[in-house]
């Protein structure tokens, strides 16, 4: 009898881990409205939703930035102040106006530069350990000049972020006219939303987004400054997107006064599935989920800024499936918002500047990725710029409610985020001040020369931009300069 007692508690045991993973698994993948708040329980929580984050003691950016970055630059232009839209869209600010225009947005370049400092610099051997994987290029400046020693992408998502990064540099550069006499540098990028997806967080790698325990890597603004378009939709530069939203918002009175959200729960499930439940049956709750096979609930971006309130939920940035297909969906005439809506609703390397665009309240979870711009997050007090809240959610109809009763403090909340967001600190002219005091910081670490020549392949290092940007698609994807064909046909 004993021996089989023991098998079928073994059969019980399996049955029951058997159901307890089918349970999981379909909590996990299912885009169900509604799951059993014990099944939610169990979803892991994955990278999404671990319990650290990023919480700066850094209210007072706005108005007291990092004193390292306060020296003396001789000001050329004492009395000189930011002003929009005068300067929003002037890239040629020069290095104190940017700092007098943007204080606190260079923190993390600081950070960066405090970190390399106490490693003893940074030197090409410390680039040559990297491997160069998909989504990621290799290059240097010289002489003002920007060349690419090597890129590789594994389809055209990433050899337009590649391209997009590559260009912003070089806007960010040429509008520059000491550009020749500054140092030159080297640096390996990555346009993959996660640092660990592709490397080593000990690698002095530049990223979108990095969390707190990343320390090596260098944030830099995403290729959507620049311009984010697919196949299947034409989003455009950032700033003309901010155009057509401003175009398109309404005045403050006529906005919806409840919480908007759209999306796919089995993206980061834990985060989106808290937030669902949170809001579930409110009054000032619209979250629902889009339904893709008949493209129910799809809301473009731009509809999102007529809600008072817009919920940003940090997420997994899949775009393709593996057959290149946008989600597995065709084209058909349903894709172009669905699209639109889920590229922004799903990266949280780009998506949460898109609802900063909008004149509404920004409700975030506390932030486990860090973006060039997070440091201007306000959580309190009179600069408050958006609302924090836990990241399973539990205090949000706490905090929203008494919003939702006098929107007054609302608006002011929505108005500080324009002035911090969309009016300054997202700027064209904010871009490419951060980009040149990246390239500034860097380089005052950077302890090695920077060769334009390889004397061992007999020919340049790196292919130009210029050149680089007319290479056909294809050699673009897999491009490795000292095996590029260089110089006259004989
Ligand atoms: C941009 O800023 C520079 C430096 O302040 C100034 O000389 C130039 O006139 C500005 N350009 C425009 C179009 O405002
Ligand atoms: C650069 O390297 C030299 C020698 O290896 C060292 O003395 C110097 O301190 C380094 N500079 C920086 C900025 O790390
Ligand atoms: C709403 O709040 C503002 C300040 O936050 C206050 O001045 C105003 O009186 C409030 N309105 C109502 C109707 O309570």
């Amino acid at each position: 009898m004993r021996p089989r007692r023991g098998l079928s508690l073994l059969c019980i045991i399996a049955c029951l881990s058997y159901s307890v993973i089918l349970a999981i698994w379909y909590a996990v993948n299912s885009d169900r409205d509604y799951i059993h708040p014990i099944l939610t329980q169990l979803i892991p929580a994955g990278h999404c939703a671990c319990q650290t984050s990023t919480t700066f003691q850094c209210s007072t950016c706005l108005s007291c930035p990092d004193l390292a970055l306060q020296q003396p630059t001789t000001p050329t232009t004492p009395t000189w102040k930011f002003e929009y839209p005068r300067d929003a869209r002037n890239d040629t600010l020069d290095q104190s106006q940017c700092r007098v225009a943007f204080p606190g947005l260079f923190e993390d370049i600081a950070r960066g530069k405090r970190h390399w400092r106490s490693q003893g610099g940074l030197v090409t051997e410390d680039l040559d350990a990297i491997p160069i994987q998909y989504g990621m290029a290799r290059a240097f400046i010289s002489q003002g000049n920007l060349h690419v020693v090597s890129a590789r992408a594994n389809g055209e998502d990433h050899r337009k972020k590649i391209l997009g990064v590559l260009s912003s540099i070089h806007r960010a550069l040429v509008a520059n006219r000491d550009r020749a006499d500054q140092r030159d540098i080297e640096f390996v990028f990555s346009v993959e939303d996660k640092v660990d997806d592709v490397t080593n967080p000990e690698h002095p790698v530049w990223v979108f987004a990095r969390t707190p325990t990343e320390e090596g890597v260098w944030l830099m603004p995403d290729f959507s400054f620049w311009a984010w378009d697919n196949a299947f939709n034409y989003i455009g530069p950032y700033d003309q997107v901010v155009d057509r939203i401003q175009r398109l918002d309404l005045p403050w009175d006529q906005k919806i006064p409840q919480l908007v959200w759209r999306g796919k729960p089995s993206f980061a499930p834990k985060l989106r599935r808290a937030l669902i439940e949170a809001a579930r049956d409110k009054p000032w709750g619209d979250v629902r989920q889009v339904e893709w096979s008949t493209g129910a609930n799809v809301l473009k971006m731009e509809d999102h800024c007529h809600y008072m309130f817009i919920a940003h939920v940090e997420g997994e940035f899949q775009p393709y499936s593996s057959k290149g297909h946008l989600w597995g969906l065709t084209a058909d005439r349903k894709s172009e918002e669905v699209a639109l809506t889920e590229l922004v609703g799903r990266s949280y390397s780009a998506s949460l500047k898109y609802r900063q665009a909008c004149n509404s309240v920004i409700v975030a979870h506390k932030l486990q990725y860090i973006q060039h711009h997070h440091y201007l997050l306000i959580s309190e007090g009179p600069q408050q710029n958006y609302v924090e809240v836990e990241r399973d959610f539990s205090d949000l109809a706490d905090k929203i409610e008494p919003l939702v009763q006098n929107t007054t403090a609302a608006a002011q909340i929505a108005h500080n985020s324009v002035k911090t967001f969309r009016e300054r600190y997202l700027t064209p002219a904010a871009e490419a001040c951060y980009w040149r005091e990246l390239f500034e910081g860097y380089s005052s670490v950077w302890n090695s020369t920077v060769d334009v020549w390889s004397s061992r392949h007999g020919k340049e290092r790196g292919l130009r931009y210029e050149s680089f940007l007319l290479l056909p698609s294809p050699q673009q994807l897999e491009f490795r300069a000292e095996m590029a064909f260089s110089g006259p046909i004989a």
